[in-house]
């Protein structure tokens, strides 16, 4: 078998069009396009790298943006100031905030990314949103779970009583997309187009026997940050592989999944690059949308 290509990109530029329409929508009605200040803390050329690609997809779609630096030598208590300033307007108009990851070892992040109101906090990030996702009311959710969600139901990848093993335990994506993929489906919507109601494992780096476990997995998502953890023996053949991971391996971008051999096996498979990062970005746009909605009505 050859998997299916899950093209990202594609995907991302669907989800980009719809939000370009909704902002359009929004700024006629508001005044103004909706706006988004990212704070990035230091220079780390990757995560000056997807604020870049951010703030090129938010204009793409008619959203403002702005990037506030700080130096890496900045304390803990500067940029919760800085974080409680943008909130109250004085960068211009916050309707989005977002403090990109990671931070310095010397911050406390957890005191940073809680300064975050949580009403603008379109990474979900804040104990309330994360709250509020695993009571199964969501407002805003991590973006890059979102996108893998989306991703598999574009693709028409059943999730209803299906085995997801999800390989990875961050806040960021492995708590959120278990969440989210266990879920009820919404009233109205049934499970497999809402991404709902698979049975859900959380694997991690002390999980015993991981192969065994992510051979049961008609969805595999890999979100760890290792190169090449899993390849084509950990994988059922006709699996969707769901590949999370970035790392950069002798200057190239490479995934968790060895791709050319998890490829014989699988039944859909994410490229990386190209695959679930678009659709983070995506996913950030319409976050972005819905935090102006919240705050200025929604058209
Ligand atoms: N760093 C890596 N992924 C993310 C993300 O989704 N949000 C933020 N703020 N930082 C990140």
């Amino acid at each position: 078998m050859t998997a299916r290509l899950l093209d990202g990109r594609a995907l991302a530029a669907r989800i980009e069009q719809d939000v370009r329409a909704e902002v359009d929508t929004f700024a006629a009605m508001c005044g103004r396009a909706p706006r988004l200040v990212v704070v990035l803390v230091g220079d780390l050329a990757a995560s000056g790298s997807y604020v870049k690609s951010k703030a090129a997809a938010a204009a793409r779609v008619g959203i403002d943006s702005e990037v506030l630096r700080v130096p890496e030598t900045c304390q803990t208590p500067d940029l919760v100031a800085l974080v409680a300033a943008i909130a109250r307007d004085e960068h211009g108009p916050a309707d989005g905030i977002l403090v990109q990851l990671p931070l310095p070892a010397h911050i406390d992040q957890v005191a940073v990314l809680d300064a975050v109101p949580p009403d603008r906090d379109v990474d979900g990030f804040h104990p309330q949103n994360a709250g509020l996702l695993s009571q199964g009311r969501p407002r805003f959710i991590p973006c890059t779970a979102a996108g893998v969600q989306r991703m598999l139901i574009d693709a028409g990848i059943p999730t209803a009583g299906r085995h997801a093993v999800v390989v990875g335990r961050s806040d960021i994506v492995g708590k959120p997309l278990a969440l989210l993929l266990s879920a009820r489906p919404p009233s109205g919507a049934t499970a497999d187009a809402a991404g709902c109601d698979a049975t859900v494992t959380i694997c991690h780096s002390r999980s015993a026997d991981l192969a065994a476990i992510t051979r049961q997995a008609d969805i595999l998502v890999a979100a760890v940050g290792r190169a090449g953890l899993i390849t084509e023996e950990m994988v059922k053949p006709g699996a969707a592989v769901i590949d999370v991971g970035i790392n950069r391996v002798q200057g190239r971008l490479v995934g968790d999944v060895a791709f050319a051999e998890v490829s014989r096996v699988a039944g859909w498979i994410s490229p990386v690059p190209g695959g679930v990062g678009p659709l983070t970005v995506a996913m950030l746009l319409s976050n972005t949308l819905l935090a102006a909605e919240l705050r200025l009505g929604r058209p």
